[in-house]
């Protein structure tokens, strides 16, 4: 199914399954320990054996030389894989680095071998014998060195401009230029990166936690070198991804290696320490933010410049996305400028982009506002535009940023916020802060197929994955809700390469993509229905597991009565997201106390307020929101890799030294969606809501934390030493 035109009323309307707030249907699977994780998988063919990866000591180099000898003759030692035995490998599409290294060394612990044995601590012994001799290069650790010779990016992450920035930002009555800086952050998912690898003749079968299917499918052949079709990757249920699964990484090589080495299948998990420096990470900003206002408020020049890092051959932060879309200004301009850094690979992390762009950007608005004697809400309001103010021929699909703004402070209770340093509460200082929240809408080509058995049992089945969020249960509502029969009747079978290609979970296109693939494929359960009844022409409508047309009547069932009728179908978007921009609104409040001894700050209560079309399930959005509220705290106040300039690692790789919120540090969480409905992104009318939760979070607990103190701390996160 091709969409290209608006939405026109369809089955979804009715809203009898889809957006109600039901529990999701994986829940009893997943308490109940019986939801199989990559590395849980059971039946396999043959007893698995255990691999342990090794990763480099250094971070740029050479090995000289490598002796695994005594790692090869050590207790319950079957294979040791290295480059030297590995094979031809390749680097995989959607990876900067290689997954396995040498003789060349790209990264710190970047892997060089995996040591397979009979028992997991067999291989982790035997894994530090291995003795390696590096040549040690030197490289570029540190972003605010290797800045200044940073050229501009390419592609769609080229600077941008209109009209004379340079020019109105000089004239503006009111400026604000300032720089602020994000730190290189990790993931930290649950669930570390894990995989069981499994070979039967040249096929290959991978159980692996994945956010990607059809993506890491393509990619495990393309860097092994084997064909696509001897590929099959299974990733049913995924603890968590954050970004950090979009790709394939070191375990799914690794154990795809020393299975082929061992003869038998072989299970890979990577230890929580493996994770900061083997796999990707979100690297640091430092942005340059210029604002230009009249004294009414009315931006006259926006300019915001963010420099970034990566290996040779990777992207940058593309920490400049929001602005181009968030506000009104006649003059404005971008630039994301890239360093070559080796340190490791950066990648995609809960929300790239606007999350760490928003920390600049909206901690800038709340700086001209105080400059301006305005109020914060206000002056978002009065910059607020319709159209992309890059290209005014171009409206967005759906804006309610002002309703977002207006909404959450008449809840919050906005009126009360004070001027900076004026609420005490003994020796706590209180304080309010408010940030807009926009992240773009993203469609994805996306396909299912639906299988209606002569039970009446419907059966649907994509590559699409659950990371966490909630898909096989809004996929369920959706079957339910075209086919017309009650969730019991629907069976969701997701995350198998030999499924349809669906959209995958990434950049929050993953809900309203795979929902609509499945809309598409449902439209054609339907139409095969009713010819197999003979029931056209006519209007069908489904419900209570059947089907009229006109002033006839059958069950569903009956239609597959001489077998199961099978259906597949996908949706593609054409370009109805170049005419109009899709994007998500929002907006954050955040009241903090910050001990005015101490430093420390204390979240106390937050709202959020979201704008992002049709919500599919009430219970299910709220919790994506929810964890990136959570996440936007831990981005404010904790989370930074720290990087050793000297060595070029990232020092704190774990979760005792890298770290994220607590239950403890999380008050109240609020979420108000507004009642939407997009006819211009899906038949679904629905967008991306998760990523919206995280965008804008950070610079409202920074602002909030300035309305506390007085104190403005530009360089997140905000710990309490830099109060002082
Ligand atoms: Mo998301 S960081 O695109 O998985």
């Amino acid at each position: 199914m091709k969409f290209d035109t608006p939405a026109g009323t369809n089955p979804i309307d009715r809203m009898k399954v889809v957006g109600q707030p039901t529990t999701r249907i994986d829940g009893p699977l997943k308490v109940g320990g019986h939801a199989p994780y990559a590395y849980e998988h059971q039946e396999l063919p043959g007893k698995p054996a255990y691999g342990y990866v090794v990763g480099s000591a250094v971070a740029k180099g050479t090995i000289r030389s490598m002796d695994t000898s005594r790692a090869e003759r050590a207790p319950g030692v079957v294979a040791v894989v290295t480059h030297r035995n590995a094979g031809k490998i390749a680097k995989g599409n959607f990876n900067t680095a290689m997954l396995l290294g040498g003789p060349k060394i790209q990264h710190y612990h970047q892997a060089i071998a995996v040591v397979v044995a009979e028992t997991f601590e067999q291989a982790r012994s035997a894994a530090a014998l291995i003795d390696v001799d590096y040549a040690r290069d030197r490289g570029a650790f540190d972003l605010a060195a290797a800045k200044v010779d940073a050229p501009d990016a390419t592609g769609s992450d080229a600077p941008t401009a209109v009209g004379d920035f340079a020019g109105a930002f000089a004239a503006a009555p009111v400026q604000i230029d300032q720089t602020y800086t994000t730190p290189d952050q990790s993931h930290a998912m649950m669930e570390p990166h894990a995989t069981i690898a499994a070979w039967e003749g040249d096929k290959l079968t991978v159980w692996s936690a994945n956010q990607m299917v059809a993506w890491g499918a393509g990619d495990l052949a393309r860097t092994l070198q084997i064909p696509p079709e001897n590929v099959r990757l299974i990733s049913p249920y995924v603890g968590g991804g954050f970004g950090g699964k979009l790709f394939l990484r070191s375990d799914v090589i690794m154990a795809s290696l020393g299975a082929k080495a061992a003869k038998r299948p072989v299970k890979v998990a990577l230890p929580r320490p493996f994770m900061g420096n083997n796999t990707t990470h979100r690297p640091a900003t430092i942005q340059r933010i210029r604002l230009g206002a009249t004294q009414d408020g009315t931006l006259t020049a926006i300019g915001h410049e963010s420099w970034s890092g990566d290996l040779e051959g990777g992207g940058p932060e593309s920490a400049t996305q929001q602005t181009k879309l968030l506000y009104a200004g006649a003059n404005r301009m971008t630039a994301l400028r890239l360093a070559v850094l080796d340190l490791p690979e950066g990648n995609a992390m809960r929300a790239p982009g606007e999350a760490p762009g928003l920390m600049a950007l909206e901690m800038a608005v709340d700086e001209l506002a105080e400059k301006l004697g305005m109020d914060p809400v206000k002056l978002r309001v009065i910059n607020d535009t319709q159209v992309d103010p890059e290209k005014p021929e171009r409206p967005f699909s759906q804006r309610n940023l002002v309703r977002c703004l207006e909404e959450g402070a008449e809840r919050f209770g906005w009126a009360r916020r004070k001027a900076p340093g004026q609420v005490q509460e003994g020796r706590w200082l209180i304080g309010m802060g408010v940030a807009a929240a926009f992240r773009n809408n993203l469609n994805m080509k996306s396909g299912a197929r639906v299988r209606l058995s002569p039970s009446g049992q419907v059966t649907v089945e994509t590559d699409m994955t659950d990371i966490g969020t909630g898909t096989y249960t809004i996929m369920a509502q959706t079957a339910a809700e075209m086919m017309g029969v009650p969730l019991a009747k629907v069976t969701v079978k997701l995350g198998d390469s030999s499924f349809p290609v669906s959209a995958g979970s990434g950049g929050q296109w993953g809900a309203n993509s795979s929902t609509a693939g499945l809309y598409a494929a449902c439209v054609k359960l339907r139409e095969a229905i009713v010819a197999k009844l003979g029931f056209g022409p006519g209007e069908a409508t489904f419900e209570n597991g059947q089907v009229h047309v006109g002033n006839r009547v059958a069950d569903i069932a009956s239609a597959a009565k001489g077998g199961e009728i099978v259906v597949e179908d996908s949706i593609e978007f054409g370009d109805l997201g170049k005419k109009f921009q899709q994007s998500t609104f929002g907006a954050h409040f955040v009241e903090v106390a910050v001990d005015r001894y101490t430093g420390e700050a204390r979240v106390r209560r937050m709202l959020a307020v979201c704008a992002a079309g049709r919500i599919l399930n009430p219970t299910a959005a709220r919790s994506q929101v929810i964890g990136a509220m959570t996440m936007g705290v831990g981005g404010a106040l904790m989370e930074e890799l720290a990087v050793d300039k000297r060595f070029g690692f990232f020092v704190n790789h774990d979760l005792a030294g890298y770290e994220v919120p607590v239950h403890a540090d999380i008050p109240h969480q609020e979420v108000v969606f507004l009642d939407e409905a997009d006819d211009k992104v899906s038949p679904m009318k629905a967008k991306g809501v998760g990523e919206l939760g995280l965008c804008g979070v950070g610079a409202a607990v920074a602002n909030a934390i300035y309305n506390a103190t007085g104190v403005r701390v530009r360089d997140y996160p905000i710990t309490l030493d830099k109060h002082l």
